[in-house]
């Protein structure tokens, strides 16, 4: 039987979790799969897709800083990736590339695992990046109600016009500083950090503290290098509940492999291999 091969392409691509991930649950599931990392620069990318169409490659992941470049060179694009403007995974539909965005909806599924449904749920974003943007529509479209503080104010507002033009939703924007971010976590039920303080190297660093959160607040780092990273370890001294990165990152990977494969994804073996990966690097 034929091995179907599954890629990520991106630069870098060497610390990423996926290929530890996608195949301990190709595996699982007595898949004839594998998945493999390809340094792709900005430069290659057509080429790369070009290669993906001859070589019959069933599907990719697409990571930084191919997720809006490879737009253009796919034959179609799933409500999720037309929304946002950006695709991290694609699947090979018969020589017809489809391209998805599983990183709003695989935080959401993350969140939806501690808290259940985001109706109505108030949520702060910390950040107006690539992986805020597709997890403010994602939490927008789970009915939650959405505060975005960025650094770049322009940014930020970026986000709520493309939300409020596609799916006719309000999104409220503060300013990244300790007063307004303080009042608008005093009344919510989640925050969410998407911005890159406290990732290694700079692992001590924080936007929020321990004083301005309260005990009934999920609060969500998507870092996950470290996973502990200092703005949990202020939630925990708030009482708050913590959710690390690895939730998202394993739920947008499941999401991935559902796309490619119509089966369920085996999240147990997929967090087990990415915290099994993640052990074996960071002491
Ligand atoms: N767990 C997962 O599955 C998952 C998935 C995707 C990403 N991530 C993680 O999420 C983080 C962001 O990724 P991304 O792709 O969205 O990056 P990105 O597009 O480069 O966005 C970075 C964000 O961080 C903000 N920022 C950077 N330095 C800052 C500082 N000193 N003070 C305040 N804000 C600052 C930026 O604000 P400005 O707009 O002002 O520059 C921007 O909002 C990374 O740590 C990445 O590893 C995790």
């Amino acid at each position: 039987m034929k091995t179907r091969v599954f890629a990520l392409i991106g630069d870098p691509v060497e610390q990423s979790l996926s290929p530890a991930m996608q195949n301990a649950a190709f595996g699982a599931l007595g898949l004839n799969c594998v998945y493999i990392a390809l340094r792709v620069p900005s430069a290659g990318l057509t080429d790369a897709v070009a290669g993906v169409r001859a070589l019959g490659i069933s599907g990719l992941n697409v990571t930084t800083p191919n997720k809006i470049k490879i737009i253009d060179l796919l034959d179609e694009l799933d409500e999720s990736a037309n929304s946002v403007g950006a695709v991290n995974t694609v699947k090979n539909d018969r020589g017809k590339l489809v391209g998805f965005n599983t990183d709003g909806d695989g935080c959401i599924r993350a969140l939806r695992g501690r808290v259940g449904s985001l109706r109505g749920k108030d949520v702060v974003l910390l950040g107006a990046g690539g992986a805020a943007r597709a997890i403010a529509f994602s939490a927008v479209k789970a009915g939650a109600g959405l505060t975005i503080a960025n650094r770049t104010a322009s940014r930020a507002r970026a986000v709520a016009e493309a939300i409020e033009q596609r799916l006719g939703s309000t999104v409220k924007l503060i300013g990244l500083n300790r007063a307004e971010l303080a009042r608008a976590l005093r009344k919510a039920d989640i925050l969410i950090n998407t911005t890159t303080v406290g990732m290694r190297p700079r692992i001590d660093e924080t936007i929020v503290t321990s004083s301005m959160m309260h005990r009934k607040l999920l609060v969500n780092d998507i870092v996950y290098d470290p996973l502990q990273t200092r703005l949990l370890r202020e939630a925990k001294r708030a009482g708050a509940e913590v959710l690390d990165g690895l939730g998202m990152l394993v739920q947008q990977g499941a999401l991935s492999f559902e796309i490619w494969t119509g089966k369920r994804a085996p999240i147990r073996v997929m967090a087990a291999a990415a915290k099994r990966e993640l052990k074996g690097r960071c002491p």
